[in-house]
């Protein structure tokens, strides 16, 4: 049964009957603007603010809306520079030039072969075949696991002091055989070329002629480091990130410019979120609580570059900077409706110009239709938490009745059904969980009604045993208390008015 073609909840058995649509906007219910302009923004790629209280499906459609993206198309890489390795180049690679490079390194990398393949003589220096016995073994095992001899060529017969060297040859072995790699000749077609063979743990290396060109061509090219990967998510979480986390950074090196032990400041180099979401969504829920690093979302929204540097002052990394580093994002922003007068305002001008605003939904009208996407909900919360069993159709209707209730007390709307759809989540959770530890099927009605009471929040639990909230907080604080509780005043219209609560 299809919610988006209509349904009676009659024809209804379980939730195990609704379908659950491939799409993820269409997953999202009751929300019809906010998908509408969420399609609109991936198609056209626009940026888009969200507004409204929690658990109504603003970080559900922000993801959903990632999936209707296509895949990234480039890759960003930062580039050694050897004239000033202080200023690391970037390098972007479009899809298609990605995949022929991977082919390309394929060619040089060689073949790997058994070492029973190669030649005799290669697999005994390479300390895989033993000389004493033919066995083969991997290299890291100095001594043959057969004749229990030692695996290499070295032999200390006739030697005056065989026996007290013994030990020290043993020793030696190790790094005879631990040479890796042997550069010998072959004839192909009637001409002489080098052949190059190394270890590769339990296997063999081979390397042509051809292959070796293509490496040492290779070799010669700046090193480089993959910065945001091709295959990547194409939804990037900021919220709550910090100056680094949002705009990347440049490690510091405790051996800064020390040549072997030091790392390179190209290698050093972290991309932020905003680059991670180049050719995706910038996510950030509770735009304002961003403060002023919103101006740096701002800047790289309208450059669509952003440099990489080192932020922390103190550190080696900070006289390093990468320029032009891509971060071409859709950021999609959510807030309430509380918070909205704390987004930076050319920010959300910036939004408004180009892009959409949308103020989620809190209720929707009770009707067939909005039913038949109340029992999808079910389905899919059901399903998504992979715990629990199928619901009756008693039970959904009972679920619909409590969404009718919610709609009425927290949103003042009659005939209605709620949105605040996290909450109704939690409640068929623990209907689930109840009907599981009881060793039930399915999720029936009287499960529903439990998990009501049991979901019950603790001011609605105070009200209930106290009378009223305020009641609550009369028998639990002494009059001392009330003056000193940090926590109290929160609870206050005003401070100096002394003993009014919200409730
Ligand atoms: N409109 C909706 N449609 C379907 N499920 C929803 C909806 N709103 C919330 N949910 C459920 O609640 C969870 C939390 O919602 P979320 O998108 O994080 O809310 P918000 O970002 O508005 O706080 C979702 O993962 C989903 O299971
Ligand atoms: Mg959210």
């Amino acid at each position: 049964m299809d919610a988006q073609r209509g349904f009676s909840l009659d024809e209804l058995e379980t939730t195990g009957d609704v379908l659950i649509p491939a799409d993820p906007l269409g997953r999202v219910v009751g929300q019809e603007e906010g998908v509408r302009l969420a399609r609109i923004a991936a198609t056209q790629r626009r940026h888009f603010l969200l507004v409204g209280p929690p658990g109504t499906g603003k970080s559900m459609i922000a993801q959903a809306l990632s999936l209707h993206l296509p895949p990234p198309e480039e890759e960003i890489r930062v580039v050694h520079n050897p004239e000033n390795p202080e200023r690391p180049m970037v390098e972007v690679r479009r899809r298609e030039a990605v995949i022929e490079e991977v082919a390309e390194m394929k060619g040089a990398e060689g073949e790997l072969i058994d070492p029973k393949d190669v030649p005799i003589n290669v697999a005994e220096r390479l300390g895989y075949r033993c000389v004493h016995c033919g066995h083969y073994s991997p290299p890291s095992e100095a001594v043959c696991p057969k004749c229990t001899q030692a695996k290499g060529a070295v032999q200390n017969v006739g030697n005056p002091f065989g026996d007290l060297l013994a030990g020290i040859f043993e020793a030696t072995i190790g790094q005879l055989s631990g040479k890796d790699r042997v550069t010998t000749t072959r004839k192909q077609f009637g001409k002489e070329e080098v052949v190059v063979f190394e270890r590769a743990g339990d296997l063999i290396k081979v390397m042509d002629q051809k292959a070796l060109e293509k490496r040492r061509e290779m070799e010669k090219v700046s090193p480089r480091k993959v910065l945001v990967p091709l295959d990547r998510n194409p939804f990037i979480l900021a919220t709550g990130a910090s100056e680094t986390e949002l705009l990347g950074d440049v490690k510091h090196d405790p051996y800064g410019g020390h040549p072997q032990l030091g790392t390179e400041p190209y290698e050093r180099v972290v991309a932020g979120a905003i680059h991670e979401a180049h050719g995706g969504v910038l996510f950030i829920d509770e735009l304002p609580q961003l403060g002023p690093l919103q101006r740096h979302i701002l800047t790289a929204m309208q450059e669509k570059r952003f440099p990489l540097s080192g932020r922390n002052p103190q550190s080696a990394g900070a006289s390093v900077r990468v320029d032009g580093v891509p971060c071409d994002f859709i950021l999609v922003g959510a807030c309430n409706i509380q918070d909205l007068p704390y987004i930076l305002s050319p920010l959300r001008s910036r939004i408004v110009g180009s892009g959409y605003e949308v103020l989620v939904e809190t209720t929707m009208p009770d009707n067939e239709a909005n039913r038949a996407k109340m029992a999808q909900f079910v389905a899919q919360e059901i399903a998504m938490d992979g715990r629990i069993p199928p619901a009756t159709r008693e039970a959904v209707v009972a679920i619909i009745e409590e969404s009718r209730r919610r709609a009425r007390d927290l949103d003042k709307a009659e005939d209605s059904l709620t949105l605040r759809l996290r909450e109704m989540g939690g409640l068929i959770r623990s209907a689930g969980d109840i009907a599981v530890m009881e060793g039930i099927e399915l999720i029936e009605v009287d499960h529903i009604k439990r998990a009501v009471k049991v979901a019950r929040t603790a001011e609605e639990q105070i009200k209930d045993r106290y009378g009223s909230y305020e009641g609550g907080m009369g028998a639990d604080m002494t009059r001392a208390q009330r003056s000193v509780s940090p926590y109290h005043y929160w609870n206050y219209h005003d401070p100096a008015d002394e003993g009014r609560y919200i409730g």
